[in-house]
């Protein structure tokens, strides 16, 4: 079942009830200013960081649910309405919700009243936009009159949901004309406040949320609303809110229009104040006359199209399947866009509060969105790199705003190293630019002992080289991939985080997964020695990845008969494997090892994948483990805190279900890469949202496994590492568009049935136009014409000089 539909002219998903399974949100925000909202108008606003400086509140696990947003109310007589049905939820003759690039619209009707509401942040400014236009449908002239209405956070929003003995006496306001001001803790060390304005002279407002509520009321009842005039009020301490009330009377058929401006401001510390207490006001005041007029707004919300216009036209397919078009040219790339700008940060299951910037997550996010905008993947990894150890690890997580490392969470995840030259590899093989090697970067953010990145890398491969147990594959430390295999923690007690208590490095338990990357990435880093002329390096670096795939096929080690083993636990026992009595089998070596290319040539490869097949699928993607841990195991960690068939206990984890799809088109097997592909892809959810639940246009992080009672229910949407590795895999893999150190490669695997397609790639500043004849084969290439010459292999050789290239494939 459907709730809405797919405009792909115009790059939106149309939602066509409020009622959907669950909130169903878009981010607006590309640089520093960012909003999350939903097809009801909830969510909250935040300025770089959704910790430290959250603007507007947000209410977590409450009920009803998303509680807390930025709404409009229309009074028309006695009947108060949302034109995003909440939080009122007066019943609408008419509602849509269009979540589009970047920014949504909503359109409500009730008894003869339109209300259109469109909302995005534009490309240049701290501010969220929100034009609303009301139409007089009916035959009489109609006496309405509107509010708004947005809740304050106090800046720091872990304080804000905490500290209230303090926090109940710090708020503070100011309004001038139509200009709502918040400035709690301005008087002190803060220099910035924020700011809510409309293009209009108001009727009244009010800045306290007791006198607009009314106390005992809530959002969806407010007493101010409900008697149809707000109070002026003037907030000190409590809860300080923002809302504007304008009357406005519409004859028939007319409409009228009005802007509504939510901002952040940041003075200099000479220059806070107007006059005594007084914040100064001109850079809010500048920055609104920027959004004053319509004619503003439209030519705004026109340069936010047109830059996500020329993004989108950086790699694009046109083939058969409509889904896959939809998928690859705008919704896939979008949210990786997303998870950019938010890593694992704010969302509506992720808080904002707990985690910032993962190190493996933001390196991983990193393969999906370099091609769109280079110039801050680069930066990103120089601030990735900058929160390494001297000694090759890394802190598991970092702060946005301060970018320094997190220490309540440290470092010891066995994995984080490798992840580091995952990004780096991508970005050179993407834009050519080897610069980034020579660039001189801190480690633990320390200036004094900063060293070329190419060090960093050498540090992180060397960390892992280095580091290895009993069985010589790699030590697992706090964990791998999967955060909850927590092998050296051994908790007993409730509270203990699996991720940090206990010994972190431990001398045994052993990480299979590790191998697969250190294969993978050990040939990446491999290659960029031989870019940097290290070529005795490069050699070193082979012969060890040589060694670690012997371990990973030795049955001795890595290899249990019918797939790889997953992991040894810090007593060498093995986990995942037909030894085990449950969680006899991964998903992640099986992926990770075969995509690597480990036992391609000698069949190991082959195996494992069917065993995936056999053990681990499902019609809705394929399930982390089998059997499901139907205990705790102290021993293995969180892995088994889940009930069967939730998140990494037997989950269908999606972040890896397109590992599996590269490694079968690693081994040629196109139809059964796509149907993995599939399986996940929201373009194919789509049809079955009242089982699945999260938006059916981006992933989600984990789908409940067949041992779930939902199985098939979606979870945890937007922010998860699934969107950058669909969009590796469709894009590089499946359609095969690969960037080289050398060049773009063009080697497809696809279904038998999918037919010829056409991809438009700009690649290192050259337009190339590649289409593709497949003629029923699922993988190979028979002939690589280029500029109408025949070119052997698959990379098509980059010449700078050239704008654009027209490239024909033929597979066969
Ligand atoms: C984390 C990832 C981790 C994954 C699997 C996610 O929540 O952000 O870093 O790889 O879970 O445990």
């Amino acid at each position: 079942m459907k709730f809405g539909h797919f405009d792909d002219e115009h790059r939106e998903y149309v939602i066509e009830t409020p009622k959907t399974p669950l909130p169903w949100i878009n981010y607006l925000g590309s640089k520093e200013f960012f909003s999350l909202i939903s097809n009801t108008c909830g969510g909250y606003t935040f300025y770089k960081d959704a910790k430290l400086l959250r603007l507007t509140r947000y209410r977590y696990n409450d009920v009803p649910m998303d509680i807390n947003g930025k709404y409009f109310y229309i009074k028309d007589g006695d009947c108060v309405w949302n034109p995003g049905w909440k939080p009122t939820q007066t019943e609408l003759d008419e509602y849509e919700c269009r979540h589009g690039i970047g920014y949504s619209k909503f359109k409500g009707v009730k008894k003869g009243v339109r209300a259109e509401v469109l909302t995005f942040v534009p490309v240049n400014d701290n501010c969220e936009v929100s034009k609303l236009v009301v139409t007089n449908d009916s035959s009489e002239e109609k006496n309405i009159s509107i509010f708004s209405y947005v809740e304050w956070c106090l800046w720091n929003a872990d304080d804000d949901s905490r500290n209230f003995q303090r926090n109940f006496s710090t708020g503070e306001v100011e309004v001038k004309g139509s200009a709502i001001y918040h400035k709690t803790e301005y008087r002190e060390r803060r220099n910035h406040y924020a700011v809510y304005s409309v293009n209009a002279p108001i009727a009244a407002f009010d800045t306290a949320r007791d006198s607009f509520l009314g106390l005992y009321h809530y959002a969806g009842d407010p007493e101010a609303v409900m008697n149809g005039k707000l109070t002026n009020s003037m907030a000190s301490g409590w809860s300080p809110i923002a809302a504007h009330q304008l009357d406005v009377t519409l004859k028939p058929g007319e409409s009228k229009s009005y802007v509504f401006v939510l901002a952040y401001i940041e003075n200099p510390v000479e220059d806070k104040w107007e006059s005594h207490n007084v914040i100064n006001k001109k850079p809010a005041e500048a920055l609104l006359s920027k959004y004053d007029t319509d004619a503003k707004v439209d030519a705004a919300f026109a340069e936010l199209n047109a830059q996500w216009d020329k993004l989108l036209n950086i790699y694009t397919v046109d083939s058969s399947n409509d889904k896959v078009n939809r998928m690859v040219n705008i919704w896939n790339q979008y949210q990786c866009m997303v998870t950019f700008n938010m890593s694992r940060s704010a969302s509506y299951y992720e808080s904002g509060i707990g985690r910032g910037m993962g190190f493996r997550d933001s390196c991983q996010d990193l393969l999906g969105f370099v091609h769109l905008i280079p110039d801050r993947a680069r930066e990103r990894i120089i601030d990735i790199a900058s929160t390494q150890f001297e000694d090759g690890r890394a802190y598991h997580q970092y702060q946005p705003l301060t970018k320094k490392g997190n220490s309540d969470i440290g470092s010891g995840f066995g994995d984080d190293p490798l992840w580091l030259i995952a990004g780096t590899s991508a970005y050179i093989r993407e834009t050519g630019d080897a610069t980034i090697l020579d660039e001189m970067v801190p480690f633990d953010n320390d200036m004094s002992v900063a060293q070329p990145l190419m060090e960093h890398l050498r540090r992180s491969f060397g960390y892992v080289d280095t580091h290895r147990g009993p069985h010589n594959l790699p030590l697992i430390g706090r964990a791998d991939w999967n955060d909850c295999l927590n092998l050296n923690c051994h908790s007993t007690q409730p509270g203990e985080s699996f991720q940090t208590f206990g010994p972190s490095e431990g001398p045994v338990a052993e990480s299979v997964f590790i191998g697969g990357m250190f294969v993978k990435y050990g040939n990446e880093y491999a290659d960029l020695c031989d870019l940097k002329g290290l070529n005795e390096e490069a050699a070193k670096v082979r012969a060890s990845v040589e060694e670690m795939n012997k371990i990973l096929l030795d049955s001795n080690a890595g290899w249990d008969g019918e797939w790889f083993v997953r992991a040894y636990d810090s007593y060498g026992n093995k986990v995942g494997s037909k030894d085990c009595e449950e969680g006899k089998i991964y998903i992640e070596p099986q992926g990770f090892c075969v995509l690597a290319g480990v036992g391609k040539e000698t069949g190991e490869a082959e195996k494992a994948l069917d065993s995936v097949k056999k053990h681990l699928d499902t019609k809705y993607g394929v399930m982390i483990l089998q059997p499901a841990y139907t205990v705790y195991h102290e021993e293995l960690g969180e892995v088994s805190s889940y009930p069967p068939g939730y998140k990494e206990n037997a989950g269908i984890f999606c972040h890896n279900n397109p590992w599996v799809s590269i490694a079968e088109t690693v081994i040629g097997r196109g139809d059964r890469a796509f149907e993995v592909y599939k399986k996940t892809c929201p373009a194919y959810t789509e049809e079955i949202s009242e089982i699945h639940r999260t938006e059916p246009y981006i992933y989600c992080q984990m789908v409940a496994g067949a041992d779930a009672k939902f199985h098939g229910e979606g979870k945890n949407s937007w922010l998860t590492g699934t969107a950058a590795w669909t969009f590796v895999n469709i894009s590089q893999y499946i359609l095969g568009v690969y960037p080289t150190l050398k060049g773009l490669s063009v080697d497809p695997c696809v279904p038998a049935d999918f037919g010829d397609f056409n991809v438009k790639r700009v690649y290192r500043g050259v337009e190339y136009d590649i289409t593709v004849k497949q003629n029923g084969v699922q993988k190979g290439v028979k002939e690589l014409i280029v500029d109408g010459a025949k070119v052997e292999g698959t990379v098509i050789p980059y010449d700078a000089s050239k704008k654009t290239v027209k490239v024909e494939v033929v597979m066969g």
